[in-house]
């Protein structure tokens, strides 16, 4: 009996299984394997190469000279720094986020900037009605760029446009949306999403234009995930920030033409999306002053230094499991400190509820924040403030010792630009330079605590 087809698909890893069940044996995801009729079409091929012989290929030496890819700047600065100085000719962007975000915002802006500068530019959208573009247009004060705009979700009448217009940047809002029809599965389905992001991608390539893709992404993963998608671009830019906060970040997170990690920073105003060129000035903006559980971490992101405020706060707890809440930073790291902070200088948090939170909807995924979160829950828990002039950062390792962080002088230049006076470091980190900043080397945890929370002990 002929095995049955491949015909469903982990809309979270792309795997193709022959059955449905509750859990993909692949990636680990449970509830995300859907039925895909069109999966055969993009599944591996019936026939194989066979012993027909091809041409032999010419091969080339590594070195030589290779000019950097010309970049085109997309009109908006902080958007170019994270794309690593512009958009490249013939690369395919993928922009992805919550819905809501301000992806659709963000790329209408870009568009009408790179247009004004004289380049062919066309927006495609599955999503809106071109009179709802036209608003929003009007609303960010860009009815007057020369976009050219489509409300389109056919994938062949887009491609037969295309190759007519030549534009040199097109933005698709969005890759979900969008429908291939040599494939059976509804558009958003992974097949579809493939098939769609392949077909554009190798038309940037073909034809040296700038295509940028928009991608849904929801916290559960319902629709097919540009996850799928993420292997086939140049470049994956995510969007984030908490809905309901002003500050967004786009963050690159892979990078074929430039540093990953990079983010740019944006706010979210009644005019669209405006570029933030002092971030450490807006996280610090509405800080309170002096208020126990507080703490400013002095912090890398991408190549910028960036300043933000921890905040702690320690409660008794009803429960018989203490919450944990983490917003901003990650859970498993907390648990690990809150084990350091127990273990190795006798303070325990069992029986109390901790809540730490990033103020301003960042993310912060450096381990150098672990000594400013300790410091946060110490002030926290005893009531002793933290100095509002002074920032703190350094890694705790489990024996407590507190290990030297990266770019320690970039942090400190930029805690001396915003007016802090004093700074908590790594002790063996290597000489740092003179700077008007006063620097306290920590050597571990148990002395830190001893110095600044007596009540801790
Ligand atoms: P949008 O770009 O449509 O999000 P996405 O494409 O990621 O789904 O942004 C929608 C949100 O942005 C919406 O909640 C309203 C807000 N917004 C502003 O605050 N100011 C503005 O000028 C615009 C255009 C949108
Ligand atoms: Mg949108």
């Amino acid at each position: 009996m002929a095995k049955p087809a491949l015909a469903y698909v982990c809309r979270d890893c792309g795997a193709a299984h022959r059955k449905w069940s509750g859990h993909c044996e692949t990636c680990g995801a449970w509830n995300s394997i859907e039925e895909d009729p069109g999966l055969s079409a993009a599944g591996p091929p019936a026939k194989t190469l066979g012993n027909t012989k091809g041409r032999s290929i010419a091969l080339s030496p590594l070195s030589g000279t290779e000019a950097p890819p010309p970049r085109r700047s997309s009109g908006i600065a902080e958007f170019d720094r994270v794309l690593g100085g512009g958009l490249v000719p013939g690369s395919a962007i993928l922009v992805g986020g919550d819905p809501g975000i301000g992806k659709s915002t963000l790329l209408l802006q870009a568009a009408a900037a790179f247009a004004r500068a004289g380049a062919p530019t066309i927006y495609v959208s599955g999503e809106e009605a071109i009179a709802q573009i036209r608003m929003r247009a009007t609303r960010l004060g860009l009815d007057d760029a020369p976009v050219q705009l489509a409300a389109e979700t056919n994938l062949r009448n887009i491609l037969t446009t295309l190759d007519t217009e030549r534009p040199a940047l097109v933005v698709i809002d969005s890759i979900q949306t969008m429908w291939a029809d040599h494939i059976d599965s509804a558009p958003g389905s992974v097949s579809q999403v493939r098939a769609t992001a392949h077909e554009l991608t190798s038309f940037a390539k073909r034809r040296d234009v700038s295509v940028v893709l928009v991608g849904h992404v929801t916290k559960d993963g319902q629709i097919a995930g540009p996850r799928v998608v993420e292997h086939m671009v140049d470049t994956v830019l995510y969007f984030e920030g908490e809905r309901g906060h002003q500050f967004r970040i786009l963050r690159a997170v892979k990078n074929r033409f430039g540093p990953a990690d990079e983010i740019g920073v944006f706010e979210m105003t009644g005019h669209g999306l405006a570029e933030v060129t002092n971030p450490s000035a807006l996280f610090l903006g509405d800080r309170a002053e002096a208020a126990s559980g507080s703490v400013v971490f002095a912090g890398i992101e991408g190549t910028r230094p960036l300043l933000v405020e921890l905040q702690a706060l320690v409660a008794p707890s009803s429960l018989g499991t203490p919450r944990r809440a983490v917003v901003g930073w990650d859970s498993n790291r907390l648990s690990m400190i809150l084990a350091v902070l127990e273990a190795r200088c006798g303070v325990s948090l069992a029986g109390k509820d901790v809540y730490l939170n990033v103020a301003g909807g960042l993310r912060i995924a450096e381990p150098a924040a672990d000594l400013a979160v300790a410091a946060a829950l110490l002030s926290a828990v005893t009531g002793e403030i933290v100095p509002s002039d002074q920032v703190i950062f350094g890694e705790i390792s489990l024996s407590g010792a507190i290990r030297p962080v990266t770019q320690p002088d970039l942090r400190l230049k930029e805690a001396e630009k915003l007016g802090f006076s004093t700074a908590c470091v790594p002790y063996q980190m290597k000489r740092v330079e003179e700077s008007g900043i006063s620097v306290r080397r920590v050597q571990d945890l148990p002395s830190f605590v001893a110095d600044n929370f007596s009540k801790a002990l």
